[in-house]
Protein backbone atom coordinates (compact mmCIF):
# COMPACT_ATOMS: atom_id res chain seq x y z
CA UNK A 1 0.00 0.00 0.00
CA UNK A 2 2.71 2.22 0.53
CA UNK A 3 4.50 1.65 -2.79
CA UNK A 4 1.22 2.37 -4.61
CA UNK A 5 0.77 5.39 -2.72
CA UNK A 6 3.87 6.88 -3.45
CA UNK A 7 3.65 5.67 -6.99
CA UNK A 8 0.24 7.25 -7.04
CA UNK A 9 1.93 11.03 -5.72
CA UNK A 10 4.27 10.70 -8.00
CA UNK A 11 7.17 10.04 -5.16
CA UNK A 12 9.64 7.94 -7.49
CA UNK A 13 12.31 7.30 -4.85
CA UNK A 14 10.46 6.51 -1.74
CA UNK A 15 12.85 4.36 0.66
CA UNK A 16 12.04 1.17 1.28
CA UNK A 17 14.39 -1.28 3.27
CA UNK A 18 13.26 -5.02 2.98
CA UNK A 19 14.09 -8.10 4.74
CA UNK A 20 13.17 -10.92 2.75
CA UNK A 21 12.31 -11.63 -1.28
CA UNK A 22 9.18 -10.38 -2.86
CA UNK A 23 7.23 -13.55 -4.04
CA UNK A 24 7.01 -12.86 -7.67
CA UNK A 25 5.28 -15.88 -9.97
CA UNK A 26 6.62 -15.72 -12.92
CA UNK A 27 6.15 -18.00 -16.42
CA UNK A 28 9.88 -16.93 -17.56
CA UNK A 29 11.15 -19.83 -15.30
CA UNK A 30 9.71 -22.37 -17.02
CA UNK A 31 12.11 -21.74 -19.82
CA UNK A 32 15.81 -21.04 -20.85
CA UNK A 33 17.94 -18.49 -22.65
CA UNK A 34 21.43 -17.09 -23.75
CA UNK A 35 22.84 -14.42 -22.15
CA UNK A 36 25.54 -12.69 -24.07
CA UNK A 37 28.65 -11.50 -22.10
CA UNK A 38 29.85 -8.30 -23.54
CA UNK A 39 33.05 -7.77 -22.29
CA UNK A 40 34.11 -11.31 -21.56
CA UNK A 41 32.75 -12.79 -24.54
CA UNK A 42 30.74 -15.46 -23.18
CA UNK A 43 27.79 -16.81 -23.97
CA UNK A 44 26.46 -18.25 -21.04
CA UNK A 45 23.01 -20.36 -21.26
CA UNK A 46 20.47 -19.96 -18.07
CA UNK A 47 18.32 -23.18 -18.40
CA UNK A 48 14.93 -23.34 -16.77
CA UNK A 49 14.59 -22.84 -12.85
CA UNK A 50 18.03 -21.70 -12.56
CA UNK A 51 19.53 -17.81 -12.40
CA UNK A 52 21.66 -15.78 -14.30
CA UNK A 53 23.78 -14.96 -11.53
CA UNK A 54 24.48 -18.91 -10.92
CA UNK A 55 24.83 -19.74 -14.76
CA UNK A 56 27.46 -17.19 -14.83
CA UNK A 57 29.00 -18.64 -11.57
CA UNK A 58 28.85 -21.96 -12.96
CA UNK A 59 30.83 -20.71 -16.34
CA UNK A 60 33.61 -19.59 -14.80
CA UNK A 61 32.65 -15.75 -14.39
CA UNK A 62 32.49 -13.76 -11.29
CA UNK A 63 29.63 -11.44 -10.72
CA UNK A 64 29.19 -8.89 -7.53
CA UNK A 65 26.56 -10.56 -5.84
CA UNK A 66 25.20 -11.17 -2.09
CA UNK A 67 22.08 -11.66 -1.29
CA UNK A 68 21.03 -13.72 -4.11
CA UNK A 69 16.99 -12.99 -2.90
CA UNK A 70 16.70 -9.51 -5.18
CA UNK A 71 16.63 -7.38 -1.88
CA UNK A 72 20.48 -6.15 -1.83
CA UNK A 73 21.08 -4.74 -5.16
CA UNK A 74 24.62 -5.42 -5.05
CA UNK A 75 24.49 -7.79 -8.34
CA UNK A 76 22.56 -4.94 -10.49
CA UNK A 77 24.34 -5.31 -14.22
CA UNK A 78 23.51 -3.13 -17.25
CA UNK A 79 21.34 -4.29 -19.65
CA UNK A 80 22.62 -3.70 -23.40
CA UNK A 81 19.79 -5.83 -25.16
CA UNK A 82 16.92 -8.46 -25.33
CA UNK A 83 14.33 -10.28 -26.89
CA UNK A 84 10.90 -10.34 -25.38
CA UNK A 85 11.10 -8.26 -22.29
CA UNK A 86 13.34 -8.01 -19.01
CA UNK A 87 11.04 -10.06 -16.52
CA UNK A 88 12.20 -7.96 -12.76
CA UNK A 89 11.48 -10.40 -9.92
CA UNK A 90 13.77 -7.77 -7.51
CA UNK A 91 12.50 -5.72 -4.56
CA UNK A 92 14.60 -2.74 -5.26
CA UNK A 93 13.88 -0.95 -8.64
CA UNK A 94 11.45 1.08 -9.20
CA UNK A 95 8.47 0.86 -11.92
CA UNK A 96 10.55 3.63 -14.22
CA UNK A 97 13.29 2.12 -13.60
CA UNK A 98 12.47 -1.52 -14.38
CA UNK A 99 10.50 0.36 -17.27
CA UNK A 100 13.41 1.81 -19.03
CA UNK A 101 15.25 -1.48 -18.83
CA UNK A 102 18.94 0.07 -18.37
CA UNK A 103 19.76 -2.50 -15.31
CA UNK A 104 18.28 -5.73 -13.47
CA UNK A 105 18.83 -7.92 -10.81
CA UNK A 106 20.91 -11.33 -12.40
CA UNK A 107 20.38 -12.77 -9.03
CA UNK A 108 16.45 -13.38 -9.38
CA UNK A 109 15.39 -11.59 -12.60
CA UNK A 110 14.92 -13.10 -16.05
CA UNK A 111 14.44 -12.25 -19.60
CA UNK A 112 10.95 -13.89 -21.62
CA UNK A 113 13.20 -14.22 -24.65
CA UNK A 114 15.86 -16.11 -26.15
CA UNK A 115 18.57 -13.86 -25.90
CA UNK A 116 20.35 -11.36 -23.30
CA UNK A 117 22.81 -9.35 -23.91
CA UNK A 118 25.26 -7.66 -20.09
CA UNK A 119 27.69 -5.74 -19.74
CA UNK A 120 29.46 -8.18 -17.66
S1 LIG B 1 22.57 -10.44 -4.96
FE1 LIG B 1 21.32 -9.11 -3.78
S2 LIG B 1 19.95 -8.27 -5.25
FE2 LIG B 1 21.06 -9.75 -6.35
Amino acid sequence: AFEKTCEQLGYANAHIERFAAVVVASASEAHGFEVVCEQSGQTVEVPAGKSILDALIDAGLNPDHSCKEGVCGACETAVLGFDGELDHQDGILTKLERQSGKTMMICVSRCTGRKLVLDI
